[in-house]
């Protein structure tokens, strides 16, 4: 029987979830919200915050939802946002969605997208919504969507950013300074010549080893036969230089598979910087048939980020390894075994391989291509998903999967290429077959997730 209740990735009980908001850690515990329609599994309804918590990135409690579109500033929706601690609270800073209901395009002319800020001792408990920015506050050629700040603390200042589209059209960062994370003057507009892409959503910066970067969403980049392939993009930026002087280069996507957007960063405690992603695609043609039955989409796992030779890796969560749940096994060449989910998959390829998930989920590599493909054969297992595609040199390839009851996470050398899919097996076990390569596989120990 399919069981398609995630055991390793947080998943709202019924409703819809898209991107995360608020990631934090905020005294002793962490703080994972996400934009969430708790009754509408088709994310129609106007979107609130849901919240989770956890002591160790293993046990959760969903505590359901906590900031609610319920002023005039944000009537149709709490959109994204984020968490900084100031003193004892937890200030959230999000979108206030505002739709006018007319004849309008709703990029020029019918909408308000208001930058607002509440405190919260403990995510649940809200104070009351402060008002700082406006559209009238932002500079005067951004069109009417300017969304998703993402602020962070430097030593004497604050810092936020906003994704915005232009009146041309054309995607942009907004930087904005603060002494007090209430009063916010613009500090600079990132915008590269030529436009890349007409809008960026759900910006985050952050500095790793010293240098600083910045994730964005851009919407409307042309697609390629390995790069762009999704309808909207992920990707970061190396800043060459500080926050307010630094010029951009480079764009990587975050992720090659179908199912990655509007990830943010926190802070673990001891220094790791961790990524977690919504593990959805606004506006994609594929399915998810889990909406049938009261619930749409869930998030990444927390992803670690370290610098490599070539950009940013992303590596699992160290925390999934420990403690282990039952005793390893192997998946020899030419072999099919049928596994329980959820559990991880570590192989070494040095040439071509194929490897079949739940008879319907390909990872093969094409050497002579240098390419790594992603690729559904089943309708039912992909729900409509295709292919994906990534450069993945003539070298040995090292892959590490994590596959839980409706999803799989690839990342290959070391997170220097990472595929991120949903899909759903018609069992709660599932058919491994390998050609090319030995694997070995780990089961995986469930997470604790527990609805308040
Ligand atoms: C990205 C996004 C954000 C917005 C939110 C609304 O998926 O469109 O830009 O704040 O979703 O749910």
């Amino acid at each position: 029987m399919a069981n398609w209740r995630q055991a390793l990735h947080i998943e709202p009980p019924q409703g819809w979830l898209n991107d995360p908001n608020g990631l934090c850690f905020f005294h002793g515990l962490y703080h994972v919200f996400f934009q969430y329609c708790p009754t509408q599994p088709d994310g129609t309804a106007p979107k609130c915050w849901g919240h989770c918590q956890s002591p160790d990135l293993l046990h959760w409690t969903f505590t359901g939802a906590s900031l609610f579109p319920d002023t005039p500033q944000d009537q149709n929706g709490a959109y994204s946002g984020c968490a900084v601690a100031c003193g004892d609270l937890l200030r959230l800073y999000y979108t206030g969605n505002v739709k006018h209901p007319g004849p309008y395009d709703y990029i020029r002319t019918g909408r308000e997208s208001n930058t607002l800020m509440v405190e919260t001792p403990d995510g649940i408990q809200m104070g009351a919504k402060q008002l700082l920015l406006t559209n009238a506050d932002y500079p005067a050629d951004c069109s009417l969507h300017v969304r998703d700040p993402k602020v962070w603390r430097e030593e004497d200042r604050w810092y936020m950013l906003l994704g915005a589209r232009s009146l041309q059209d054309a995607g942009r960062l907004l930087l904005y300074r603060s002494q007090d994370g209430l009063v916010w003057q613009l500090a600079r507009v990132w915008e590269p010549t030529p436009a890349f892409g007409y809008m960026w959503e759900c910006p985050d910066g952050f500095v790793v080893e010293g240098r600083c970067w910045l994730s964005a969403c851009p919407q409307g980049l042309p697609h390629g036969e390995t790069e762009n392939q999704n309808v909207y993009q992920s990707g970061y930026f190396a800043v060459d230089g500080d926050w307010e002087t630094g010029t951009l280069s480079g764009f990587t996507e975050w992720d090659k598979g179908f199912d990655f957007y509007a990830p943010q960063t926190l802070r673990a405690p001891d220094g790791r910087l961790l990524l977690i992603g919504w593990m959805g695609m606004p506006d994609a043609d594929y399915r998810n048939p889990t909406a049938a039955l009261g619930w749409q989409h869930c998030l990444t796992l927390p992803r670690e980020i370290v610098s490599g030779p070539e950009g940013l890796r992303q590596r699992p969560l160290r925390e999934l390894d420990a403690p282990a749940d039952g005793a390893p096994q192997s998946v020899e060449d030419g072999s099919t075994v049928t596994l329980p989910l959820p559990f991880r998959l570590r192989m070494t390829a040095d040439r071509d391989f194929a490897l079949t998930l739940a008879g319907g989920l390909h990872l093969e590599r094409d050497t002579a291509a240098q390419r790594l493909v992603l690729r559904f054969s089943d309708e039912a297992v992909g729900g409509g998903r295709t292919i994906r595609r990534a450069v993945c040199g003539a070298g040995p390839l090292s892959l590490d999967l994590v596959v839980d009851r409706a999803s799989l996470e690839v990342f290959c050398n070391d997170g220097a290429t990472v595929f991120s899919t949903r899909f759903y097996p018609e069992d709660s076990s599932i058919p491994v077959s390998l050609r090319g390569a030995d694997a070995a596989v780990q089961p995986l120990r469930p997470m604790a997730f527990t609805v308040q």
